[in-house]
């Protein structure tokens, strides 16, 4: 009795795992070619990969599978797939949605991401896809340490040849430079190098997950900024203003800076010392902005300048001192935006508010960002819509005039870079009664107050005359 209590829920996992593994149930996929072009001019690494694939199993492929080796599927910011539709000038393309798929015990330990085709690929026939990731904390300073003087170097360790769970008949890997200052590359011939392009192939006839490490050793003077933490609120105001604050806690996460700092030779020969420094962050903020501030530990600072025009805002802070290697500056940013751009009323009548989630510093990664909204008081189920997973929670907000205190939808999200700088929406229902609710409770407070200044009087005369 026991033992088949146990068994059929055993069959049933069995059958359910079949289902959720699409090696298992996937057709013969082949890729014809692939394309690889990996840009190292940024401190992010940014892949495009074209890949042509060949049903040449006996049934309709409705996915296909990415492979990527562990450390970089950890890293991994973001990662998009689309297909190109229609022809020749009328050619657009249409996003397909990606998930990892929990495939374990593959080759080299690689992880594996499912892409949904729009229509099954059926069998002969072939497809391209356009693949595109971003990859965060992949170059490693080497040396790790440099004086103000030198030149930041960098490792960047890959595979020569495409990881991937299908035959690969021919393929190809661009790697771009910031510059020609390339120490060394591994050779896997056939490959090679002109002025900021290394070239890893053409390599014909891999099997499945054929792997060859490579590292390439390259000069890189991008600065790294790296947000270890960022929280920003927003303060959602039905008389009319959205304020938006951000606490940064920002670190050069390049090669660390050894010795003295000179600020005389870094300000009299900015080309060659300091070079990989970040003297300067620019944010790029929505138009009409307002009531702009920028404050470190030590209090405002005016080494900031605003440009805008009607597309947008840019906003450009100078630290008090410019960060090298290894060093941290921690600083608050605050704005006001009109609410009415930003606060709109859906089709059901519910409000929502609609502003961009990641962070408007341009070129960084931010490790953790925690976004905060803080609705009026008294609105109603909040619902986060965000194209991408976060981690959801909701807390209640207290500030002055505040009687039953103001829901908070808070986001958490790990490893954001600019490609998360798209919008999202806050749902909520909210009963304009609650509008009046301060202004009553100001106006109650004054009443109050005559009538104790009267009463008081009152007393005052009562006792005189007696
Ligand atoms: C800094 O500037 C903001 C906005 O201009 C202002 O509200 C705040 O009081 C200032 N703080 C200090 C310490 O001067
Ligand atoms: C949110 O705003 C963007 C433009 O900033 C717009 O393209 C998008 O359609 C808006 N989303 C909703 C749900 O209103």
């Amino acid at each position: 009795m026991e033992r088949r209590s146990i068994a059929i829920p055993l069959v049933l996992i069995i059958s359910f795992l079949s289902l959720l593994d699409p090696s298992v149930s996937s057709p013969q996929i082949r890729v014809l070619s692939a394309e690889r072009r990996i840009d190292l001019t940024s401190h992010l690494v940014r892949v495009f990969l074209t890949l042509k694939l060949e049903n040449t199993g006996t049934s309709e492929a409705s996915d296909v599978l990415l492979a990527f080796p562990p450390t970089e599927a950890e890293h991994l910011a973001i990662l998009k797939a689309s297909t190109a539709e229609g022809r020749r000038k009328k050619k657009t393309y249409v996003p397909l949605t990606v998930n990892p798929a929990e495939v374990h015990d593959t080759p080299n330990d690689a992880r594996l991401f499912s892409i949904s085709l729009r229509s099954p690929l059926k069998v002969g026939e072939t497809t391209v896809l356009e693949v595109f990731y971003i990859v965060t904390h992949s170059l490693e300073p080497f040396p790790a340490e440099i004086s103000q003087s030198e030149a930041q170097l960098v490792y960047y360790r890959d595979s020569a040849i495409l990881l991937s769970p299908y035959h690969v008949v021919g393929q190809v890997t661009y790697i771009k430079t910031p510059s020609n200052k390339v120490e060394s590359f591994t050779r896997v011939d056939p490959t090679s190098r002109s002025d900021t392009e290394l070239k890893y192939g053409v390599y014909n006839d891999r099997p499945p997950y054929s792997y060859s490490p490579i590292i390439v050793h390259l000069e890189n003077n991008h600065p790294f900024p790296v947000v270890e933490e960022l929280v920003r609120t927003m303060e959602i105001s039905h008389w009319g203003n959205l304020q938006i604050t951000e606490h940064y806690r920002l670190k050069h996460a390049g090669a660390r800076h050894k010795g003295v700092f000179s600020r005389v030779e870094y300000q009299s020969r900015p080309m060659v010392s300091g070079v990989s420094s970040l003297r300067y962050l620019l944010a790029r903020l929505p138009p009409l902005v307002r009531s702009v501030y920028y404050r470190d530990e030590i209090g405002n600072m005016s080494s900031s300048h605003l440009r805008t025009n009607s597309q947008k805002s840019e906003l450009e802070i100078e630290p008090r001192y410019p960060l090298l290697g290894g060093w941290k500056a921690t600083f608050v940013i605050g704005y006001g935006l009109p609410l009415h751009d930003f606060l709109f009323e859906s089709d059901d009548g519910r409000r929502y508010l609609n502003v961009s989630f990641g962070c408007p510093l341009l070129e960084t990664v931010v490790d953790e960002l925690t976004v905060k909204v803080v609705l009026p008081e008294g609105s109603k189920n909040p619902l986060a819509v965000v194209p991408f997973p976060v981690e959801q929670n909701l807390e209640t907000s207290h500030s002055y005039l505040d009687i039953v205190g103001r829901t908070t939808v808070v986001l958490k999200k790990k490893n954001v870079v600019p490609d998360h700088n798209i919008p999202f929406q806050v749902y909520y229902d909210f009963n304009p009664i609650f509008m009046l609710a301060e202004p009553l409770m100001l106006v109650s407070a004054v009443f109050l107050f005559f009538i104790a200044c009267i009463s008081y009087l009152h007393i005052d005369l009562s006792i005189r005359k007696s």
